[in-house]
């Protein structure tokens, strides 16, 4: 096809037209993974659909019974028995695929590459579940991890689903408090973690912060430590083990015992509204199939002809389910990238896309908007005719970053495919099929085969077309979380009691016209910044334990490149001085206290906060303040515009109550 080069913005503003839907293209639906018929055959009959899907597994013993539903909790393939190790590295290399690439590594520093193969892969699991072994780290244990994206992550993640270990993957972002509360929420015996890493150009720590996190949580016996950065760190020598002395001295051989389906697979903590992280509980069998049948469905991948790339972080959901877990039990070929997209150029994403010949590619509208920012001139420089679908996840996409996603990075012929899950969902539940279903921008479409959600009022009931209202799934699935560890009382008050027998995951929707879902965000008060959910609870309760706060509230305002960003309202102690200062010093006390990405954008000095009758603070005000007005970067007000304007807002929101 003769390509005729078209202007930029007239481009854009044809394909933002109302109503713009995108057909799949022909050679994908010519050879799609997945036909139409899957969603009939689904409705028909959901469990014997999730029986096929279980079948693409290799089970050591069958399941008797395909689900035990005792509301809300949800048992899968109940009997069976597998190892997901065996699943996602073995059967491979036993089928003679052996030789076939499991992961290209790309470290942040140029020229800094590792490959992978399937019987690489073996080698180094077995090794390490051995080196768990000597460790007497064994079945159901809990092991935490935090680590920056190299290729122990993924290995030391399969070697504790080799031996039954239940990982807790920590994001290497966080801080020591947050890290030690997981550790002790989980109760972890080992930790596995690395000098650190490579970020911005620069080698980043990680074991300084592991230390001072085990230093308060006894139960830690062992520190495993990988050499990454070859970075200076301290060292205790009846905790701390070298990941090169330990695992590289075991044998390669280890025979993987079968787990039940409903063994647990991991813990991954999410934030909640109501302070304290909680635990979300994945188990083995259906976390593994629903995991697998979607990353062959939605993205409808060849595991021969294939390269794959997601750019999230293992340390989110995305990673856990579409790096690791999803992808290999497919036998795919993956890349992984370990550092920032702008490191050491703006182009280093799409570089990397031309140098392994990418052909699906899986990232966040947050990465979209700022590649958006950074120039069309930027992606244009390099060779992506090898992309064939793209995938986006973590947030409502914007029709915008949507179509310059399609166009500038899918040279306009990629079907981009929109997916909505949830760390609670363990994969992906709504979304487009890219060789079957039309898509349109901003638009997650409609539920996967097998998966029955709706958008309901709040009464809970279905509304028609053209309608919105809160995100339901009726119908349990099998990579749903089946708990929350130690907690299956918040589990039912957090998921099950919005609405009578159904699963609410905290997100507005509508329905267009013609019935296609779209998500609107949550609707309660967690703010997703950057793709990460953040609580404004845990925020607020961040800065209040700074000496100097006596009161703070805290709002997700819309912002153009992180979706939302953290602005903070704090009424200061009586006798704290109010300095240029202050947000600063807050800005880092939150950083410290919860993590980098908690961090608020803006902090903002008041004297008063709005509040109702009964002492609720007013977010929506505060809301419409921190979106509406520009407020600078650093301010301090005592009796400012901003604190008049609510102050006007006052007596008309005060009898609302
Ligand atoms: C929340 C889950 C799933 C992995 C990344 C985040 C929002 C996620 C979409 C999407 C609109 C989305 C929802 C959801 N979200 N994907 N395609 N469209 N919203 O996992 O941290 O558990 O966050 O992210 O609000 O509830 P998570």
């Amino acid at each position: 096809m003769a390509e005729t080069p078209r202007e930029p913005q007239e481009t854009l503003s044809n394909l933002l037209q109302e109503n713009r839907r995108f057909a799949p293209p022909d050679d994908l639906a010519a050879a799609a993974n997945v036909t139409a018929a899957a969603y009939e055959e689904a409705a028909a009959d959901r469990l014997g659909f999730w029986e096929r899907a279980a079948d693409r597994l290799a089970w050591a013993k069958k399941w008797d019974t395909t689900l035990e539903w005792n509301p809300p909790f949800a048992k899968w393939f109940v009997g069976g028995q597998l190892n997901v190790a065996y699943n996602c590295v073995d059967r491979h290399v036993e089928a003679g695929r052996g030789d076939k690439v499991a992961y290209y590594w790309e470290g942040e520093p140029e020229d800094d590459t590792r490959v992978l193969t399937y019987r690489d892969l073996q080698v180094q699991v077995n090794k390490a579940a051995n080196a768990l072994a000597e460790l007497g780290v064994g079945k159901g244990d809990r092991v935490a991890i935090y680590m920056p994206m190299i290729p122990e992550l993924p290995i030391a993640m399969l070697a504790c689903a080799r031996v039954g270990a239940v990982h807790s993957v920590v994001f290497g972002g966080f801080s020591a408090s947050a890290l030690q509360s997981r550790i002790e929420d989980a109760d972890a015996k080992l930790v596995i973690t690395a000098d650190g890493g490579f970020r911005r150009g620069k080698p980043s720590a990680l074991k300084p912060t592991v230390d001072e996190a085990v230093a308060n949580t006894p139960g830690v016996e062992k520190v495993l430590v990988v050499r990454r950065t070859n970075q200076e760190i301290s060292w205790n020598g009846d905790r701390d083990v070298w990941w090169h002395d330990l695992v590289d001295r075991q044998s390669d051989q280890h025979e993987a015992q079968p787990h039940d389906a409903e063994h647990p697979l991991y813990i991954l903590y999410t934030s909640g509204t109501t302070g304290k992280p909680k635990g979300i509980l994945h188990t083995t069998g259906g976390y593994l199939t629903q995991t697998a049948w979607t990353h062959h469905a939605v993205f409808d991948l060849k595991p021969d002809t294939d390269i794959y790339w997601c750019t999230a972080d293992i340390g989110w959901v995305t990673g856990h389910s579409y790096i690791v877990y999803g992808p290999l039990a497919n036998g795919a070929t993956s890349v992984i990238y370990e550092g920032t997209p702008d490191t050491p150029h703006r182009g280093r994403f799409w570089e990397i896309v031309q140098k392994y010949k990418v052909t699906i590619l899986y990232t966040a509208p947050t990465a979209i908007r700022t590649f958006m920012k950074w120039g069309d001139d930027i992606p244009a420089k390099f060779d992506m005719s090898s992309l064939r679908v793209l995938g986006s996840v973590g947030e409502p996409i914007n029709p915008e970053a949507y179509v310059w996603y399609r166009e500038h990075i899918g040279g306009g012929r990629c079907p981009v495919v929109d997916t909505w899950w949830q760390t609670e969902t363990g994969a992906i539940m709504i979304s487009p099929l890219p060789g079957v279903t039309h898509a349109k921008p901003g638009a997650a479409m409609r539920p996967l085969p097998g998966i029955v959600a709706d958008v309901v009022d709040d009464q809970g009931n279905s509304v028609p077309n053209g309608g919105g209202g809160f995100l339901v799934v009726k119908e349990p699935w099998p990579s749903m979380l089946r708990t929350i560890w130690g907690d299956d009382k918040r589990y039912v008050d957090t998921y099950w009691s919005r609405f009578e027998g159904v699963y609410f995951p905290g997100d507005g929707a509508k329905k267009d016209e013609d019935g296609d879902i779209w998500l609107l965000g949550r609707v309660d008060d967690v703010m997703l910044v950057s793709g990460h959910n953040i609580s404004t609870t845990e925020v607020e309760s961040a800065l209040v334990s700074h000496p100097k706060v006596a009161e703070a509230a805290v709002v997700g305002a819309t912002d153009p490149v992180t979706g939302q960003a953290i602005v903070s309202f704090v009424i200061l102690r009586g006798g704290a001085e109010e300095s240029e200062d202050i947000a600063k010093e807050l800005r880092d006390h939150v950083a410290k206290t919860l993590g980098p990405i908690a961090k608020p954008r803006q902090i903002l000095v008041v004297p008063e906060l709005p509040k109702t009758r009964s002492g609720k603070i007013m977010r929506r005000l505060l809301r419409d303040v921190a979106e509406n007005r520009s407020l600078g970067d650093v301010t301090t007000l005592t009796d400012s515009s901003v604190m008049n304007l609510i102050a006007e807002k006052l007596p008309s929101a005060k009898s609302e109550d």
